[in-house]
């Protein structure tokens, strides 16, 4: 079995390497490309048996059906969300999409958690004050999570380990929303309420809903408008579920204090690159990094040890499941 493997990091290729060592059956040969698979590097892929492709390859109807012409008949996402594949287009050209619907939710909720305490605390600003030998203490006056309410959009896999960290551990009053409430959840004493109730009560927002039709633009000027000012807003999901110029302009007034991201809807152009030596062409994004109370990280929240290899597992299990019987369990199309 060869496969290709796109935006090939040290990360994946040694998580992967691990994982074929342990599937010797299977007779796995890698061969990892750097480059982001898309229109211009498919090519790439000729005389492989599958490609595996992560969150920022692009896998549109072009890419596709250049795919499809070299042969292949499976992708293998090496990743849980799959909004950046064309599934008709993979159906209509019989092309199995398989992915790893889960690896490690406590992976996302703890950098979920980290982002919340970085910004509530001024981690960020207090390690950066004490290397140039400042100790003064203000401007870094945080507040206790205990007893504040944390609104949940999307009480998943991940919203769910969000909500078992910050109700039992730091005494959160939890409210969610969920058009399928989780019955873990209402264990653990989250309510679940209607979103406009949600953007009133909460005084942190953590967004944990897959990005579909419905979800875009979610936090809107509109719904920004309905939360408390000052509201701490989180997104380790998707960046498109945040009207990003909308969430500059309630910063610049206050109605939101708080913003931490992980992702950003326009990361395609920006992230998983070291781009230190060049200028930030997206002037949207340049402004976010302006604000003293924005923190942003690069897509890292699933980047974990144990994550990390239970992604390779899973994706080596895909594959070896498709060329064995045509078919997996992790089937997306
Ligand atoms: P999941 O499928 O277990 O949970 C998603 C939840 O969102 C479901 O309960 C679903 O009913 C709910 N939902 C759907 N539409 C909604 C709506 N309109 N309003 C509120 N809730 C809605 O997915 P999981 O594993 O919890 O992942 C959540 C998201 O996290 C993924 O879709 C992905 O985009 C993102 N993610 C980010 C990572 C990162 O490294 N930053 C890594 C992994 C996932």
């Amino acid at each position: 079995m060869k496969i290709a493997v796109f935006s090939a990091r040290s990360y994946d290729r040694a998580a992967l390497t691990r994982a074929a060592s342990q599937v010797p059956a299977a007779q796995v040969a890698f061969e990892f490309f750097e480059v982001h698979l898309e229109s211009r590097t498919a090519v790439l892929a000729e005389g492989f048996d599958a490609v595996c492709a992560f969150v920022n390859d692009s896998l549109d109807a072009t890419v596709l059906e250049r795919l499809h012409g070299l042969g292949l008949r499976v992708v293998a996402l090496r990743c849980a969300g799959y909004n950046n594949v064309d599934l008709g287009a993979a159906a209509r050209l019989g092309l199995t999409v398989v992915r790893v619907p889960a690896y490690s939710p406590e992976a996302v909720a703890e950098h979920t958690v980290a982002l919340i305490l970085a910004l509530n605390r001024k981690i960020y600003r207090a390690y950066n004050r004490v290397r140039e030998g400042n100790f003064a203490l203000d401007g870094l006056v945080g507040f206790d999570l205990h007893g504040k309410t944390v609104g949940l959009i999307g009480t998943g896999k991940i919203g769910a380990a969000v909500a078992r960290i910050l109700g039992p551990g730091f005494g959160c009053r939890l409210v969610a929303c969920d058009p399928v409430p989780n019955e873990v959840c209402a264990t653990l004493g989250v309510k679940y309420v209607r979103l406009p109730e949600l953007f009133g009560q909460a005084d942190v927002i953590s967004l944990h809903s897959p990005l579909l039709p419905e979800t875009l633009h979610l936090i809107n000027r509109d719904a920004l408008a309905q939360m408390k000012p000052g509201v701490m807003l989180i997104n380790t999901s998707r960046g498109a579920l945040i009207d990003t110029p909308a969430v500059i302009d309630a910063l610049k007034t206050g109605q939101v204090g708080y913003l931490g991201l992980d992702v950003y809807e326009e990361e395609t152009a920006l992230f998983f690159e070291d781009r230190s030596s060049t200028v930030i062409p997206d002037d949207v994004f340049a402004r976010l990094l302006t604000f003293p109370n924005v923190v942003v990280t690069g897509h890292q929240a699933f980047l974990t040890r144990e994550a990390l290899d239970r992604i390779a597992q899973t994706t080596l299990e895909n594959l070896v499941g498709f060329f064995a019987t045509g078919r997996c369990q992790n089937q997306v199309s």
